[in-house]
């Protein structure tokens, strides 16, 4: 979690999470630790704890988004806290105002969470300098979806049991995923071994060095032995005029299949962070599949989220419920 060094209304220094780079692997266990807790609670009858009462929650989404929205709202709700979603679409936005003036707006309504999903990259760290909120980013642009990461991490360790040593193949479209980033950054950081996988064009030559990965332009060789596949969808949003192969193309050279899935290691987990694009980037066979737990990073996310929560705004006045 990163900390800034900035005074809230309350006087206490505000915590954001505004990427994975920079974090610890001790704040990253530390994450996931807390999420072990808060998972129960998401399977208990009663699926609510008073933790929060009194918190307020701002869901600020800018771009679209089923799991990581939901799973937000779902968290701050299974916490007690006051929780307000927010589309850009059928926000004042749409009439012209800046997103300065719409986050002084929001701050001015006194909440203690701000979390953001925007198009443009670096717009959470924007955000921080115009509210006494805490910040979390939930995905901006390119360049990062911390929670994301936290949540596939989570379920890695839920059926691995560890993180370290692990090969993990990162496949499709590399240049446009802010998952792949924050994963690369994450797993890296807990002693996995990582490798990206997909068409040059999706591929920038120096994420290797700057991500600390291998990378391939066939997914072959990625999945070869691999613990752990994780497929990317093809950002179209995203993608201005890079050259790609068709639809059908691209699923027959980068999609995984059966015979694909069998050059990884006999457990292999098969993880997408969703959408998914059945019969592009994966078979639906493959998806719906014994070796995937698409579904377990769903549930994930709402414990991840929950913990994140937790820290920002109890962790230090709060017991753990
Ligand atoms: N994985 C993810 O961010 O999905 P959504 O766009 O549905 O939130």
């Amino acid at each position: 979690m990163d900390t800034s060094s900035t005074g809230s209304s309350e006087g206490q220094a505000r915590r954001h999470l505004l990427g994975i780079e920079g974090l610890a692997a001790s704040d990253i266990e530390r994450v996931l630790d807390l999420a072990e807790t808060f998972f129960q609670v998401s399977r208990r009858p009663v699926r609510k704890v008073p933790t929060l009462r009194g918190k307020t929650v701002i869901n600020m989404f800018f771009e679209p988004s089923t799991r990581t929205r939901t799973s937000f709202e779902l968290a701050g709700k299974r916490l007690s806290a006051d929780v307000v979603n927010f589309s850009g679409k059928t926000s004042s936005t749409s009439k012209g105002e800046t997103l300065r003036d719409t986050i002084r707006t929001m701050n001015a309504m006194n909440p203690h969470v701000v979390v953001i999903r925007h198009s443009a990259s670096g717009a959470p760290h924007h955000v921080t300098q115009h509210t006494s909120a805490s910040v979390v980013n939930a995905g901006d642009g390119i360049h990062e979806h911390p929670t994301q990461a936290l949540l596939d991490a989570y379920t890695i360790r839920q059926h691995k049991k560890k993180l370290a040593g692990l090969r993990v193949a990162i496949c499709g479209d590399i240049a446009h995923s802010r998952v792949a980033r924050s994963n690369a950054h994450l797993l890296t950081t807990m002693g996995a071994e990582v490798s990206m996988a997909g068409p040059r064009t999706l591929l920038p030559e120096k994420l290797a060095k700057t991500l600390g990965v291998t990378v391939y332009d066939r997914i072959e060789p990625a999945l070869e032995g691999a613990d752990v596949a994780m497929m990317l969808r093809i950002q179209h949003e995203r993608i201005g005029s890079a050259s790609l192969p068709s639809t059908r193309e691209y699923a027959r050279q980068y999609g995984l299949n059966a015979a694909r899935l069998a050059l990884a290691a006999p457990d292999c987990l098969v993880m997408h962070p969703g959408p998914i694009n059945r019969g592009v980037e994966i078979d639906p066979e493959i998806a719906d599949g014994a070796a995937s737990v698409i579904l377990d990073q769903v549930e994930a996310g709402v414990a991840v989220r929950m913990a994140v929560l937790w820290q920002l705004c109890a962790e230090a006045t709060e017991p753990l419920p």
